[in-house]
């Protein structure tokens, strides 16, 4: 294997070419290897290695915690659908969240583990965008941090896919495992979700301009070069996310038809 340092953060792992390609499975890459990858780059993607059958794919999510279940089961496929009842299966963008949010405490997935069926290789947009949420937290000033961790957020969507309801959750967190700070958040005003499935967003003890600015501040600061890397598919690439020290989202696919195929599996 070699290494590519992914920017502003990530790490690219190239499969062994001297191997036959046969032998290029990321099931021989070392469970604790990569899970030390994952807490040193937070995502890191795997490419140049043979896909996973179904099977193959949750036999080797299980090695790292048990996988959460789903209405739909454990492995999600992510397509673009015609008539879809939630904004992740449409081409438009997805806004800024963590995944779990709306199953409690306990419930949050350390880990999002994904196989590429079928890259966007030609596509413009339909990139998966991931925010170092400590990063987030390190770059505000002082007087942002003493304000943030006083703020509880609302949020309230419809469940018309698998998740959805009603939470109240700190815009500040410690990651479970290393207690860093981290933002949690999901991103409000996404203007291409606002028929679909919106998300609606409020603070607590804010007024409803109050709470728009501070929103729409924070928006802009999730999206900074500085602090988020954009991930364009490529058929066969895996990718595995720390889904307490990231948010991520999905920019909109610009031209119609465009589409890509992801499986994605959750480890607790
Ligand atoms: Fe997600």
């Amino acid at each position: 294997m070699n290494f590519t340092q992914l920017s502003p953060f990530g790490l690219l792992v190239h499969a062994d070419e001297t191997l036959p390609p046969e032998s290029r499975t990321i099931c021989s890459v070392e469970k604790n290897v990569i899970q030390e990858l994952v807490e040193s780059h937070l995502v890191v993607v795997f490419r140049g290695f043979i896909p996973l059958s179904t099977d193959a794919l949750r036999d080797f999510a299980r090695q790292f915690g048990s996988l959460l279940p789903w209405d739909f089961g454990d492995i999600l496929d992510l397509r673009i659908a015609a008539n879809a009842a939630n904004h992740i299966f449409t081409a438009g963008r997805v806004e800024m969240h963590w995944d779990g949010a709306y199953l409690g405490t306990g419930r949050t997935p350390r880990y999002n583990i994904f196989q590429c069926l079928k890259g966007a290789d030609n596509a413009r947009g339909g990139e998966t965008l991931f925010t170092n949420a400590n990063a987030v937290w390190e770059q505000a000033s002082a007087e942002d941090k003493a304000r943030w961790r006083a703020l509880h957020l609302n949020y309230l969507t419809e469940k018309k896919a698998h998740f959805g309801g009603a939470i109240k959750h700190p815009l500040v967190g410690r990651h479970p495992i290393h207690g860093r700070r981290v933002v949690r958040y999901i991103e409000a005003y996404n203007e291409d979700n606002a028929e679909i499935n919106p998300v609606a967003v409020s603070i607590d003890g804010y007024t409803a301009g109050d709470s728009e600015s501070f929103l729409r501040d924070l928006n802009e600061r999730l999206y900074q070069d500085e602090v988020m890397y954009r991930h364009h598919w490529q058929t066969g690439d895996f990718l595995i996310a720390d889904n307490h020290s990231v948010l991520h989202g999905r920019s909109r696919f610009e031209d119609p038809g465009d589409t890509r195929h992801l499986q994605r599996v959750h480890v607790l």
